[in-house]
């Protein structure tokens, strides 16, 4: 792990979250197709993943289709599902190679093609055991659904209504496994939550940046790192401040 300066190697957030948003308007302002905004995020993304693992941070997520992204022309999401297709075939062993296990959260098996599903399952099987960090695609992803889907699973389960806490909600998301992100990154200067991982965000920092997701890269992530670490976590208590 090397040192990248103005971090503290011990308080490197455990999670961070990213909403990869602003292709579209990237390619717009060059006169590009949409579509090309989304094939220049490949860089954006597998550059911040190389400084994700250069700070040693455990999990990344990020958001590569929402629930809603259906409303898009129907070309651009099928540019979509064959790009992320594309992505996983192109990038799978590179990912294994630096011990990078793959997950992904979503609703798997509503509307989303065999073909990319099957993609993802290889892309998992094949980093299953890795350990160096999590990078968990959230695909065909909405905060809503996953508390839906969270509550017919408990439901099935037979679950009686005074057992349920937050801790079985927990238990019945997508990945029980995953952490609540520490830090929720959104490019493009827009100021919103957009659906995303609407019970794991409770207590995260949030970032904003102006940069488009075409033109971020690692030191876009640092700098959010950066701004992380400035700030004091209280969940919901009064902190340090006890005067
Ligand atoms: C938002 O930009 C971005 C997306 C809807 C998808 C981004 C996807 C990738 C970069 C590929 C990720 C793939 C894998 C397998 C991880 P936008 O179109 O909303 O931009 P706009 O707000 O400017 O219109």
């Amino acid at each position: 792990m090397a040192a990248v300066p103005g971090i503290d190697p011990s308080r490197v957030p455990a999670h961070v979250a990213i909403v990869m948003d602003g292709n579209g308007r990237w390619a717009t302002k060059r006169g590009l197709r949409r579509t090309d905004g989304h094939a220049a995020g490949e860089e954006a993304l597998f550059d911040t993943v190389e400084g994700a693992l250069e700070l040693g941070i455990k999990w990344l997520t990020v958001y590569a289709f929402s629930t809603e992204n259906w409303k898009r022309p129907p070309d651009e999401v099928r540019f979509l599902m064959g790009f992320n297709e594309s992505i996983l075939l192109r990038r799978r062993d590179e990912m294994h190679e630096r011990d990078v296990r793959m997950r992904f959260i979503g609703r798997r098996d509503w509307r989303v093609p065999r073909r990319l599903i099957k993609r993802m399952d290889e892309a998992v099987e094949l980093t299953r055991n890795n350990r160096t960090m999590t990078f968990t695609i959230a695909f065909n992803y909405g905060g809503r659904a996953e508390i839906v889907d969270a509550v017919r699973k408990i439901v099935e389960a037979g679950i009686p209504a005074n057992k349920i806490t937050e801790r079985t909600i927990r238990q019945f998301l997508y990945d029980p496994e995953m952490p609540d992100p520490d830090v929720m990154i959104r490019t493009s200067g827009e100021f919103r939550i957009s659906n995303y991982l609407l019970w794991e965000l409770a207590y995260s920092e949030l970032v904003f940046t102006d940069t488009l997701w075409p033109d971020f890269r690692r030191e876009h992530l640092f700098a959010a790192v950066r701004d992380y670490q400035s700030r004091e976590r209280r969940f919901g208590g009064i902190g340090n401040d006890v005067g």
